[in-house]
């Protein structure tokens, strides 16, 4: 709290500042009401219902808030980071703290339950209601997490009016589609220091995403101190994992942004690291050793002991006091049975219960499992790998494979979450993303098969990040995932949603999250050089390939340092929708996006020199030196096809014929990096020769 405080009044200071300079200069013109202002809207995700109205807030230092119904930590701590945040949008200062005189007030936090829950809760009611009028706000909600979730929309609306900002008058009543809208991060295989976890829940709170689940075991590292059993981490860690101290701190933080956190503690695969200490666990004689390298390991617990169940009761027990959430991740995927065919003793326990494959001893364990977590109160959910009819029906199935498991889990009465489309590291567009529904219509489950989804998680695996890359791999797409969960499913227009992503990103960039000045900095470090901007343009470009593929071309293992180009490109980078949609418009005759387009591709051709220039001087820039020379010529291809185009002249047969190898030389996943903007120079391509292309991807 202290910390919190610390940063308020720095930022107070810097809008005193602005204050004093807007006090001098600019209050005489600001004394009359700026001309009311056509809202625009930047929601993110999109509310459940919005009604424009007339007029519109102007944002001024005496901009004041009460608290009426609710005036717990939780609420009073929201609207303080709230008037922070706003401050720092409009560099008006405002009162940090309400007003007790509550006719004074300008905007009225009304949350009709006086009392909060501790933590957030799976069924916490989320609804909230705003009122903006030109004279005063009032945010209505049944809970302070509700109250939570409105702030976050009115801090959305605030939009620059003039010379000043305003909130625009409207009417918005909103409650989530789905009570579960998760982000799972693998600290795992990396570890991912304190600082990315914090700044991981501010985004998540900025686009209402409510659960972290936090992976925190795998075969490369036991990620959480036991003090039951030190080895653990000790010995599986390689001195990076999180005290309890620190577990508590970041449950208080997330529960404070009305964020549940779910641990995961992956069993009986994926688990190598448990058994470096503890080799007794394990289903062959070890010794073991902590994994560096990634894929599917055969480590698994042996589930024929009691003594594999008597440890995990106490881990678990231990576990379930340290994690308030009611709900358990036991993961469960990937566990390719070797080192259970290959112990005879297992086999014997198989053949004594009947069982002929693997899958149903992974029952038996899971099951025994989850009776340890009942006598903790907690509820199991595990990936998909889980589901089996045998398996008691209240576990809840993260769905990470394919539609299929989700049909199934549904036809046997599982909860479910919904993942496998949401997987950040296959490097989806946002579109792909947001556009994949949790109740799929070709799954056609029936309204009550349905219900038993509870929503969705954004997963970032951690086999080919670093604390340096893991913002542009999450955001903003997370956001569009988050939208997904939270807004009607009617809201499908992937390029009103492009339009708002780029608005939320520069918000999250504003909130502290790096996935726009984390790459930056990675390519001046690649190029070892200041005058970053042909490199900036050139990555522009550019995105990661899938992680499999970098799997195969590279074989990253934990000893990799993550500091390639394609480590300092993002996923799905602005530019490939903006040019697909200038495509769009110059091949429909607007002259200005012609326009624009050629002033691109000349900026490509006339930075290329430069970027080749760097890569003479680094090493590991020049690992990229195909995609370097083959720039300036989609370029030039851009260029000749808008010639062709505007001389309304077809191609001649060998510049086609240049072009299809220069793009399919492009298309190659090569050096890991894709080019992002390939179909749209495909498109010119097409159009300049006559064809009439398809329409650019999602
Ligand atoms: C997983 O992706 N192995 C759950």
């Amino acid at each position: 709290m202290t910390g919190a405080i610390r940063f308020v009044s720095a930022a107070a200071r810097r809008s005193a500042v602005a204050g004093l300079v807007l006090s001098l200069a600019v209050v005489p013109l600001m004394a009359q009401s700026p001309a009311p202002t056509t809202f625009i809207n930047t929601l993110m995700p999109q509310p459940a219902s919005l009604t424009e109205e007339a007029g519109d807030m102007p944002i001024r230092t005496t901009f004041i808030y009460a608290l009426h119904g609710n005036n717990g930590n939780r609420l009073r701590q929201g609207a303080v980071r709230f008037i922070h945040h706003l401050e720092m949008y409009t560099g008006v200062q405002m009162a940090l703290t309400p007003t007790a005189n509550a006719a004074s007030a300008t905007l009225t936090i009304d949350v009709r339950s006086a009392a909060s829950d501790a933590f957030p809760t799976p069924d916490e009611d989320e609804s909230y209601t705003l009122d903006a009028g030109p004279q005063h706000i009032t945010l209505s909600a049944n809970t302070d997490i509700g109250a939570l979730r409105g702030l976050q929309t009115l801090l959305q609306l605030a939009q620059p009016a003039g010379s000043g900002f305003v909130f625009p008058a409207v009417h918005i009543q909103d409650a989530p589609r789905f009570p579960w809208r998760g982000l799972m991060l693998d600290c795992g295989r990396h570890f991912m220091p304190l600082n990315v976890i914090y700044r991981t829940l501010d985004g998540m709170a900025a686009v209402k995403l409510n659960v972290f689940h936090w992976h925190l075991t795998e075969d490369q590292g036991f990620r959480i101190e036991s003090r039951v059993f030190p080895r653990l981490q000790e010995m599986g860690s390689n001195g990076l994992y999180y005290t309890q101290q620190q577990v508590r701190d970041v449950i208080t933080y997330a529960s404070a942004r009305g964020i549940r956190v779910v641990p995961e503690f992956d069993m009986p695969g994926h688990s190598t690291s448990w058994m470096v200490g503890y080799p007794n666990l394990g289903s062959a004689p070890g010794p073991y050793s902590v994994q560096t390298s990634f894929g599917i390991f055969d480590s698994a617990f042996d589930p024929t002991r009691n003594s594999t169940y008597q440890f995990l009761d106490a881990f678990l027990g231990e576990m379930a006091r340290l994690f308030p959430d009611p709900y358990m991740h036991i993961g469960g995927d990937e566990s390719n049975g070797k080192e259970w065919r290959a112990n005879p003793h297992i086999h014997a326990f198989m053949k004594a219960h009947g069982y002929t494959t693997t899958a149903q001893l992974q029952t038996y364990f899971s099951t025994r499992v989850q009776k340890i977590l009942g006598r903790y109160h907690k509820r199991t959910v595990g990936w998909d790998e889980i589901l089996n009819p045998a398996l008691p029906k209240n576990a809840v199935i993260e769905v990470w494979h394919r539609d299929q498991f989700l049909i199934e889990g549904a036809k046997e009465g599982h909860r479910e979450l919904y993942a496998h489309p949401y997987y950040l590291d296959h490097m989806y567009t946002a579109a792909q993303v947001f556009l994949a529904d949790p109740v799929p219509a070709e799954a056609n489950l029936t309204p009550a098969q349905a219900k038993l989804i509870l929503g969705g998680e954004a997963c970032m695996w951690s086999e080919q990040i670093s604390p340096d890359s893991v913002d542009s791999r999450i955001w903003p797409r997370a956001a569009a995932v988050a939208e997904r969960l939270w807004s009607p499913a009617s809201d499908r227009d992937t390029n009103d949603m492009y339009r708002r992503l780029d608005v939320e990103s520069l918000r999250l960039d504003a909130d502290g999250l790096d996935h726009i000045a984390a790459p930056n900095r990675g390519l001046r470090q690649l190029a070892r050089t200041a005058d970053d901007e042909p490199l900036m343009l050139f990555a522009s470009t550019l995105q990661p390939v899938d992680t499999s593929i970098r799997y195969k071309q590279e074989h990253p293992t934990q000893l990799t340092s993550f500091d390639l180009l394609v480590d300092a490109v993002r996923p799905d980078p602005p530019l490939r929708q903006e040019m697909n949609q200038l495509v769009d418009r110059a091949l429909h005759g607007d002259a200005a996006a012609a326009s624009q387009l050629r002033s691109t591709f000349k900026a490509w051709i006339a930075a290329a020199p430069a970027v080749a220039r760097y890569a003479m001087y680094s090493p590991r820039l020049q690992q990229a030196s195909d995609r370097i020379g083959q720039w300036p010529k989609l370029g030039t291809a851009g260029l000749e096809s808008l010639d062709y185009l505007a001389q309304n002249t077809p191609p001649p047969a060998d510049w086609l014929a240049a072009q299809k190898q220069l793009l399919n030389q492009a298309a190659q996943h090569e050096e890991l990096v894709d080019f992002a903007v390939l179909p749209a120079i495909q498109h010119l391509i097409d159009a300049a020769s006559g064809d009439q292309p398809p329409h650019a991807q999602p």
